[in-house]
Parts: structure tokens; C-alpha cells; sequence
């Protein structure tokens, strides 16, 4: 049987809630055309090699996803419908393979593995009746990721451009506690405007997730280039995906910068953190660029000035461990400040309050947890700021009374 060849006009691209002005502006930078903020999501026009220019450049995004379409779906008998109607023929054959994820609930659609199992049975149905066979589902790697969005009685169906969340590099080789998932450091370092020429340490690197995305924003790598998206075996793309990929890759190859005149230092109390996060950038290609060191935070040597000072200390979920985190970060500042002449950037739980009043903050989630970004900008007692990389504000951390941390001492330094 013929194919139609099929269209899907509008990608999202996801985020935790909190990133969605970060996202957008590189969506921007990108070229991404018709950009909308949503909450956790931005939206653009699938337009030629968009939605693979998305995975391969996008550094705070969780997921590609390319819009199929939406109806109402309220409950199960609307689910089923909705889904069997839709000419899933044009899509998928016989001998590739599916998965379904759903996020979110309606009234009478509260548990996503059984949205997820009508989805898949109304698909399997369509094709079973349509082309006399179906796909089998491969749940860890399916070449259709099939995430069904479900809000407020609507279910909005589409498929993963590359079928894995981004965040996953594939550069974490070694892994320590609570590592800051590698969207959120590449968030909060575009957001701190952080410039490549200019030091950068991170002296609680754990795995070394943020001096290893600082490293590849400076070299320009892009964060999806070893990647091989899902999208590149669609049975009616693949020969135009693999064309747009293979250009894409072949103009990111020549996009990286080489040299070396910058340097991002990482050190832990933890000699085990120190060695992942070594190993951890050998595997993403920085090596060369990153220091390494076994220090306490109070103790780093930040001479120098310009540059910035971020990560992310140690914290526990429950308010009741926060009070050592916070006088860590209180006596890191301080030394911070005794020592150098940088900006410095935290993420810490939004209720940790601090005897500092930072500049500007963000507010964001780091896994389960409710954090903030707080950026402490240098002062004009050394009279240098760091420069503006864009004329772009990230609007929801400047303007907002309301996120305000209620800090108290302004901090000089
Ligand atoms: C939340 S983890 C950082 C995770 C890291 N951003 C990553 O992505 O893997 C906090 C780190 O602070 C380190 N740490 C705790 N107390 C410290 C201190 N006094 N000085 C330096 N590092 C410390 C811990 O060993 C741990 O690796």
C-alpha cells in the first residue's frame, strides 16, 4: 500500500518548569521560527530540519516532540476513539517497533500506565485492521516514542523526535550523589551569562556536570551530537532525516572551537567526585579544558577576577538538613569574596534563606526538588561586571517581587 507522506507542523520542546524563557531564547539563537512559551514547553514550527536542529543544538531541553494532533478525551471510550481514528498507516509499518508514554490526567483518566495501554491497543487495533499487522512495542527503545499528553479532558498525541530525554549526553560514565541533571547546569549557565573567555570554578563538581556543559557552551559543542535520533528510522522520513542529520552533524563538526586559551576548574572534598568528574570529561571531549582538585570549598583559591564561581552544594530534601548546607555556602561566599573577583552562582532549595541578598534568582526544579538559581553579581568595588551576552532578559527572574528570596545583608565584595 502506498503511503501518504505524513506531517506533523509544530514541535514542542520541554523543560522543567521555571527554564521556559532560557529554552525559548535559544530557541531563537537557533533560527527556530513561530516560538510560543508554555508552561514547561516551548512551541515552533516543524519546518524542514527543525525538530533535528532542536536535538542536536537545544541544551536545556528534555524532549522533542513533533505534534500529531488533539481531541477530547475524557475518559476511556473518547481515548480509544480519538486514537483508532487517526491514520496511524502513514506513520508506522509492520516491522518497526512502538512505545507510549503519557503525562498527565483528566477526570476519569487518572492512572497514565492505563491511558498508555489504551493508546497502545487503539494503535495496534488501526493497524492490525488497516495493513493486516502491527509493530511490536520495545518500551526501552522504540523507534515511535508515542507520548500522549492528557489536559483538562483534551489528549494531545505526538511523537519523540529522538526517543530518549536529552539531558542524557551519554558523557556520565562515573556518577556521585545527587548530581544536577545536565539541562538545568547548561540552564543556569546561559542564564548567569557566564562568557567562555572568563574563568569559571565549580568548587562542589560532584560528577562535574557543570564545569563539563561550561566546557562544551565554550567549545561549541553540541549537546546531541552523538546522539542517533529515533526519527532518523521513521519509515516514510528517513531518507530526508538522514540527509538533514548528516548535514547537520557535518556543520556542527565545524563549528567547534579549538582553542585552549580558557580553563574551568572543578573541586571536591570528595577525591571519588574529583576522579568522575575527570572521567566524566574525557568522555565528553573537554579533558584538555577542565582542572581538576581535591579541596573543601572554603579553601579553593578563586584568585583572579571576572570570572564566576557556580554549583551546587551539598543539600538533603528535608528542611532539617539544610542548616550545615547553609553555613558551607555562607563561609564559601565569604571566601568567595575575600579571595577573588568573580560573580558567583548557587542552586540551592527554595527555602534556604541566606544572610546574603542575591542580584537575581531563579526558580526551578532540580528532580523532585524545588530550587532556585541565586546569582550574586560582583560589586563596583572591584568595578568590573560581567558583560551582557544577549539583550535578552530572562523576564520571570527580574521582574518578580514575589520570587524575591527574603535574604537580608546585601553581599560586598
Ligand atoms: C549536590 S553534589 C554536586 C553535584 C554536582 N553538581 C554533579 O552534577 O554531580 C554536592 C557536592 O559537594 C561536595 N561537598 C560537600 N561538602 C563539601 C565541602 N566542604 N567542600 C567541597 N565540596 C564539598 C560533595 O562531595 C558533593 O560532591
Amino acid at each position: 500500500m502506498s503511503k501518504r507522506s505524513p506531517t506533523a507542523r509544530l514541535c514542542y520542546a520541554t523543560c522543567p518548569p521555571g527554564l521556559e524563557n532560557i529554552l525559548s531564547w535559544e530557541a531563537e539563537h537557533l533560527g527556530l521560527e513561530g516560538i510560543r512559551r508554555g508552561r514547561g514547553r516551548i512551541s515552533f514550527q516543524n519546518k524542514g530540519d527543525a525538530a533535528l536542529r532542536a536535538v542536536l543544538w537545544l541544551r536545556t531541553a528534555h524532549r522533542i516532540l513533533e505534534h500529531l494532533f488533539r481531541f477530547p478525551a475524557g475518559n476511556r471510550d473518547e481515548l480509544y476513539a480519538g486514537v483508532v481514528d487517526f491514520p496511524w498507516e502513514d506513520w508506522l509499518d509492520r516491522d518497526t517497533t512502538f512505545a507510549v508514554q503519557t503525562v498527565g490526567t483528566t477526570e476519569q483518566l487518572h492512572h497514565t500506565h492505563f491511558s498508555s495501554l489504551i493508546v497502545k491497543d487503539a494503535i495496534a487495533d488501526r493497524l492490525n485492521q488497516r495493513i493486516g499487522g502491527r509493530p511490536d512495542v520495545d518500551p526501552q527503545n522504540p523507534v515511535f516514542l508515542v507520548v500522549c499528553h492528557l489536559d483538562h479532558g483534551y489528549c494531545t498525541l505526538s511523537l519523540d523526535t529522538d526517543g530518549h530525554r536529552l539531558h542524557q549526553r551519554g558523557y556520565r560514565r562515573v556518577s556521585v550523589d545527587a548530581p544536577i541533571r545536565e539541562t538545568l547546569a547548561a540552564a543556569v549557565l546561559l542564564w548567569s551569562r557566564w562568557r567562555a573567555d572568563t574563568q569559571l570554578f565549580d568548587p562542589f563538581c560532584g560528577s562535574g556536570t557543570i564545569v563539563i556543559e561550561a566546557a562544551m557552551l565554550a567549545r561549541n559543542l553540541a549537546p546531541g551530537r552523538h546522539r542517533t535520533p529515533a526519527c532518523l528510522e521513521w519509515p516514510t522520513l528517513r531518507s530526508q532525516r538522514m540527509k538533514h542529520w548528516a548535514q547537520l552533524c557535518a556543520d556542527a563538526d565545524a563549528r567547534v572551537v579549538e582553542q585552549s586559551e580558557w580553563l574551568v576548574a572543578a573541586s571536591d572534598r570528595s577525591p571519588e567526585a574529583v576522579a568522575a568528574t575527570a572521567a566524566n570529561a574525557e568522555a565528553a571531549g573537554v579533558r584538555p579544558w577542565v582542572t581538576c582538585s581535591t579541596s573543601d570549598s572554603r579553601r579553593v583559591d578563586y584568585r583572579g577576577s571576572g570570572g564566576l564561581v557556580v554549583g551546587n552544594p551539598p543539600y538533603g530534601e528535608r528542611l532539617s538538613t539544610f542548616v550545615p548546607a547553609r553555613e558551607l555556602l555562607e563561609q564559601t561566599i565569604e571566601t568567595i569574596g575575600r579571595t577573588g573577583g568573580h560573580s558567583a552562582l548557587f542552586i540551592v532549595p527554595q527555602e534556604l534563606e541566606l544572610e546574603f541578598e542575591a542580584q537575581r534568582w531563579l526558580m526551578m526544579r532540580n528532580g523532585p526538588i524545588d530550587c532556585k538559581a541565586i546569582y550574586f553579581e560582583q560589586t563596583s568595588q572591584t568595578n568590573r561586571r560581567m558583560e551582557i551576552r544577549s539583550t535578552n532578559e530572562w523576564s520571570s527572574s527580574r521582574t518578580s517581587r514575589t520570587n524575591r528570596p527574603s535574604s537580608t545583608k546585601p553581599l560586598r565584595w
